[in-house]
């Protein structure tokens, strides 16, 4: 059958081959994974064209000489974990010309291996992108994206700053305005994690672990007191973004609540969050302390007020239930969720 197919086609040998893409318009280059540091080993004439470097300076440097200051540390980073791991990879980043000039490079990258499975080279394809390409590259998309959230983040510490200076003149009110910057400080704490660089997954989850200790961490440097600890011991597992600004709302807020009132006549003291990871996708949330328990009669969330509607609120919103058992020894509050876990 293959016999039909070739009827008339002469192939020609390897070396026709690579003379013929070596001469292409793709810039290619191979660079040796078993020399220190990945040296560069063969670069074609269209490289020289792309990057303004001959290949006599190219040669025996590792690729990296094409990068500049604003190069983005992340791109670089995904590279080298490439590199590392053996995989390839396409990104598109910022590369410096000879003369200085920048392009957007989109780099392709892939290991080829010998027959018994070890390494030989790595390979990689330069595509320089025109305007409008790296307009809409992912790349830029994820830049926008950062700027973004990066604004956000300073704007939300703004306005926390802006209600609390307005809370320190509010006399009675006072607490008010504390509770407002709270709510917002707790949203300023996902910003950070969602623009933390470390993060893999997309904007579309954050990981319930770091970002209720994150959480955790904010509160208690608000509080301030050296005697009171906070143990934080939560589980990994991914939620909506959605679902975490308000269950980040609630946590912040019942920590508040217990540092505010557990500790009250005492210098030392310690609580402590956790977060469970249970079946099918079930989280609960238990925030305890050694601390005074709830007066006689009280109950969290209360039914009137509107704190409390708040509270009832946003644990409703997350198909929630509150249980809370308060004592001399202290107070515990369960907050179970549901189906808040995502799988991956
Ligand atoms: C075959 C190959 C081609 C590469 N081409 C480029 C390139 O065109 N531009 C660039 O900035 N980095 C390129 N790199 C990546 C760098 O050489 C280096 O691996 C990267 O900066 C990550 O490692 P580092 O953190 O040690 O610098 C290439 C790497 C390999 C293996």
């Amino acid at each position: 059958m293959d016999g039909e197919h070739n009827t008339g086609v002469q192939p020609i040998s390897h070396a026709q081959a690579f003379e013929t893409l070596a001469g292409s318009n793709v810039s290619m280059v191979l660079a040796d994974p078993n020399l220190d540091d990945v040296p560069i080993v063969y670069v074609n004439r269209a490289f020289e064209r792309v990057t303004g470097y001959a290949a006599a300076m190219a040669i025996g440097r590792n690729c990296r000489f094409l990068q500049g200051p604003d190069t983005d540390p992340d791109d670089v980073k995904r590279l080298r974990e490439a590199i590392e791991a053996r995989e390839d990879v396409t990104v598109d980043l910022l590369n410096y010309r000879a003369d200085g000039t920048e392009f957007t490079n989109r780099l392709m990258m892939t290991p080829i291996f010998e027959k018994d499975g070890k390494i030989r080279f790595f390979l990689g394809i330069q595509k320089p992108l025109s305007q409008l390409e790296d307009m809409l590259s992912p790349n830029a998309v994820r830049h926008a994206m950062r700027e973004v959230q990066h604004r956000v983040k300073n704007h939300l510490s703004m306005i926390v700053s802006m209600v609390r200076m307005q809370g320190r003149s509010a006399g009675d009110a006072r607490s008010q305005f504390d509770t407002l910057a709270r709510r917002i400080e707790s949203l300023q704490v996902l910003y950070q994690e969602l623009s933390n660089p470390e993060r893999k997954r997309n904007m579309d989850t954050v990981s319930v672990g770091t970002y209720l200790a994150r959480l955790a961490a904010a509160t208690q440097s608000l509080d301030g007191r050296a005697g009171i600890k906070v143990n934080v011991n939560v589980d990994t597992g991914d939620i909506l973004t959605n679902d975490a600004s308000t269950l980040g709302l609630i946590v912040s807020e019942v920590l508040t609540n217990a540092l505010q009132h557990a500790f009250i006549g005492r210098e030392t003291g310690t609580m402590e969050l956790r977060g469970q990871s249970l079946n099918e996708g079930h989280f609960r949330v238990i925030v305890s302390d050694d601390g005074i328990g709830f007066p006689e009669g009280a109950i969290w969330p209360g039914r009137a007020g509107t704190g409390g509607n708040i509270m009832n609120g946003l644990i409703g919103q997350l198909g929630g239930s509150a249980d809370v058992t308060s004592g001399k020894a202290g107070t515990v509050v369960t907050l179970d969720f549901p189906g808040l876990i995502r799988r991956p």
